[in-house]
């Protein structure tokens, strides 16, 4: 039996941090175990926002190299740049061809900068490219492209899959069954890392602990996460505590479960838990960061990898391709 397919886009929108870890990079490594596992830096979408190459290009790098280094296994994930791959902008069109513009019209991030136009008495589309408009007409296309059957993503993209699904269903009604009905796996359970304020780790709040930086900027970061001012002697709730909501994530279960009881008896500086929580993120993350580092100064072997990665991709996609472009009759 065949494995099905998993697949996600990584938008390379900032440099990599311990929340994007988390919340991302940790279960889509898991479920690659399970299924043939398709990963991608969506480097086109991207683009909707991202208007320098050199940034583009650099963060493409960084995303990849984070992937690579954290564990993903190139010759069992396939791995690629979607921008390598042709087909996809090919079968964005078709399928735009089959995307009612009102669906559109009603999807978040679009209709979210609308709404913030007209609140402000702007022209409700001022500095909204097509590009923004047409963001789900792309994601649909990558993951029909290659048939997939399941789209791990976080909440926020859940409208986005469920587009995807009703742009494939109008594809099949009209020409029967060419395209697979993906189903998103969504993380509910959407787990807030805090940041270094306390709001969700973000690059937009500028709050985040990269999951790269030297041992000595890592240190400087996770001293810098926000508590309330309680002296040691005083109890603590450790539930309200940022430094302790990220500490149990990457502590053993019993650790966890003793630290929690410092908090309440009190008798715990935070600078204690902070000086745990900076030792327990260097040997998570210490090793790969040498490998990150030596990925990031070979240029050349990413590339390459990513390449290899794309031809693999291609070997799906054109297939595909070919049966969507007799199907329609441009073949
Ligand atoms: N839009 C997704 C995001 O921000 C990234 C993405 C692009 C994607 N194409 C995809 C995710 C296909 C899943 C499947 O975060």
């Amino acid at each position: 039996m065949t494995r099905k397919i998993a697949l996600t886009g990584i938008k390379p929108s900032g440099t990599p941090h311990i929340g994007n870890y988390l919340g991302m990079i940790r279960p889509a490594l898991e479920l690659a175990q399970k299924h043939q596992a398709l990963y991608f830096i969506a480097d086109y979408h991207a683009l909707t926002t991202i208007k320098d190459g050199s940034t583009l290009k650099h963060l493409t790098y960084e995303v990849a190299a984070t992937w690579l280094a954290l564990g993903l296994n190139p010759d069992e994930v396939i791995f690629f740049r979607q921008s390598d791959i042709p087909e996809v902008l090919e079968l964005t069109w078709v399928l735009a061809c089959f995307t009612p513009k009102g669906l559109l019209n009603r999807a978040h991030a679009y209709k979210s900068e609308v709404d913030a136009n007209i609140s402000a008495g702007r022209s409700p589309d001022e500095g909204i490219n097509a590009g923004l408009f047409s963001y789900p007409v792309l994601m649909a296309a990558d993951i029909l492209l290659y048939g997939s059957q399941y789209v791990p993503v976080g909440l926020d993209q859940k409208q986005h899959i469920e587009i995807a699904r009703d742009i494939a269903t109008a594809f099949n009604s009209t020409y029967g069954d060419i395209l697979n009905i993906p189903e998103g796996v969504i993380r509910e359970e959407v787990m807030i890392i805090p940041g270094l304020d306390g709001r969700k780790m973000s690059k937009s709040y500028q709050n985040v602990i990269p999951i790269f930086s030297t041992s000595k900027e890592l240190r400087k970061q996770v001293m810098r996460i926000v508590t309330d001012s309680r002296p040691p002697e005083e109890p603590k709730d450790p539930e309200g505590d940022n430094v302790f909501k990220i500490y149990r994530h990457f502590a053993p279960a019993e650790a966890v479960e003793q630290m929690r009881q410092r908090y309440i008896r009190g008798g715990l500086a935070y600078s204690e838990i902070k000086g745990e929580l900076y030792q327990l993120l260097e040997d998570h993350f210490g090793g790969a960061r040498n490998k990150y580092n030596q990925l990031m100064n070979d240029r050349d072997r990413l590339n390459r990898l990513l390449l290899n990665g794309a031809e693999k991709a291609r070997k799906i996609a054109i297939p595909m391709m070919v049966r969507i472009r007799k199907a329609i009759g441009v073949d």
